[in-house]
């Protein structure tokens, strides 16, 4: 960690009088050093010195309940899983040292992709190496020169990055504003590519999207639609497919990003469709051309894993359990959440500024619990966040405990009267 900018750090001497090229960093190592300066504990540097569960960790030598992971259906410690992932590393070894289209296509990377398409129901599935290229890969490749992508303005880093990559024309609107994606659709120019991109669950405040309205309307202007479902599959829908299954529109969805890093519980990231030229992706799109695959072990874990939660109703319904309790506690304790209502497995609670937020982070941790601490620009409007994301493997009273200690921290952070 720096300590803050000292005359003595600079670079002696920078080609030409040219700018030290980190100088723009100068405002956020100042905002740090303050922070950390007074002794606050930083809160993006946790180390997770022994992991117990899905819901308990080691931290700083103590035992904590984890309440700030993307482990939503537990499956990270599921024993078929870890039976499946030990004997791939046995069978065919660390890694593939390859390109999908070159030497890293193994049996287990087709198993996981007809494993997504007997998830979704759908014909395509192609496996990146992570979400984030997932996004990168299929937006900047679907949408080119001439064509125009109209996505929400809280989109994830990826979506914003995958068009960045790409060279189509980007027009965002005002979040979850069906009249406002509307116009922006309408001024579009005659005959140019439409791709709509929305989220299911947006991670940040846990809302859901109307899905079922917006892509009504992208597809009577004439859009393809691209849904990011990362922080809904598993959980949300009767066959955990997503907010799309669940209100009854996945089958007008062209392209579904998800991610095996949450619900699944290992690492990479895909894309499902119907589209019937959607295997030619796999030759031009260079996220997934130039890079290597994932590890047999992975390909293999996110397999079992996929299959598994085809048949987690019990899952599923008992998460929904866990969210509403702990929106109900914490709203009747005080705290003002990111929705009135629980949406998702995502339960955000709004503090007043980074200071007091990060102050409320440590009071928890020092409690025995870790959740997310989230500020900008990862959040919308500017706002400080203490993220909690549910686990189907938290007990009903790991979800008291966890409430008594944001009332408990509450007090000591002065969040709480
Ligand atoms: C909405 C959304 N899309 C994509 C990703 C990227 O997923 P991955 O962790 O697999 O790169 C994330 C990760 O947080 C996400 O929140």
């Amino acid at each position: 960690m720096s300590e803050g900018i000292d005359e003595a750090d600079r670079p002696a001497e920078v080609t030409g009088g040219a700018p030290d090229l980190f100088s723009k960093f100068d405002p956020l190592i100042q905002l740090r050093t303050n922070l950390l300066s007074a002794g606050q504990e930083d809160p993006f540097g946790l180390v997770m010195e022994k992991v117990i569960s899905p819901t308990e960790a080691i931290c700083n030598g103590r035992q904590t309940i984890l309440l700030g992971t993307y482990n939503y259906m537990g499956m990270t410690f599921d024993p078929d899983v870890i039976e499946a992932g030990k004997k791939a590393l046995d069978d065919f070894g660390a890694g593939t040292t390859g390109s999908r289209v070159l030497n890293g296509t193994y049996a287990g990377h087709k198993a996981v992709e007809e494993a997504l398409c007997d998830f979704y129901g759908m014909k395509h599935a192609m496996v990146f190496s992570t979400g984030y290229q997932a996004n990168l890969g299929i937006i900047s490749t679907v949408a080119g020169k001439g064509d125009y992508i109209i996505l929400d303005i809280d989109s994830h880093a990826s979506i914003w990055d995958g068009c960045k990559l790409g060279d189509a024309e980007v027009v965002p609107f005002k979040h979850n504003d069906i009249e406002a994606m509307e116009k922006r659709l309408k001024r579009i120019p005659e005959g140019a590519g439409k791709l709509v991109i929305l989220e299911g669950v947006y991670s940040m405040l846990g809302d859901i999207a109307p899905l079922k309205e917006m892509i009504r309307v992208a597809k009577e202007n004439g859009a393809m639609v691209l849904v990011d479902e990362a922080h809904s599959m598993g959980f949300i829908g009767p066959n955990g497919r997503g907010v799309a299954e669940e209100q009854g529109c996945l089958d007008d969805v062209d392209f579904v990003i998800g991610t095996f890093s949450k619900s699944v519980g290992t690492v990479g990231g895909f894309c499902v469709s119907n589209h019937p030229k959607f295997e030619i992706l796999r030759l031009v799109c260079r996220p997934y051309v130039f890079t290597a695959s994932l590890p047999p072990s992975v390909v293999a874990t996110a397999c079992t894993s996929i299959r598994k939660l085809m048949h987690a109703g019990n899952k599923r319904a008992h998460l929904w359990e866990n969210s509403k309790t702990l929106h109900k506690g914490l709203t009747d304790a005080g705290f003002q959440l990111g929705t009135s209502e629980p949406q998702s497995a995502i339960i955000s609670v709004i503090m007043p500024d980074l200071e007091r937020g990060a102050a409320m982070w440590e009071a928890l941790l020092h409690e025995g619990l870790y959740v997310n601490l989230a500020r900008p620009p990862a959040t919308p409007a500017n706002m400080t966040l203490l993220r909690c994301s549910l686990c189907a493997e938290h007990t009903a009273e790991q979800v008291q405990t966890i409430i008594g200690m944001f009332q408990r921290a509450g007090k000591t952070a002065g969040i709480l009267g």
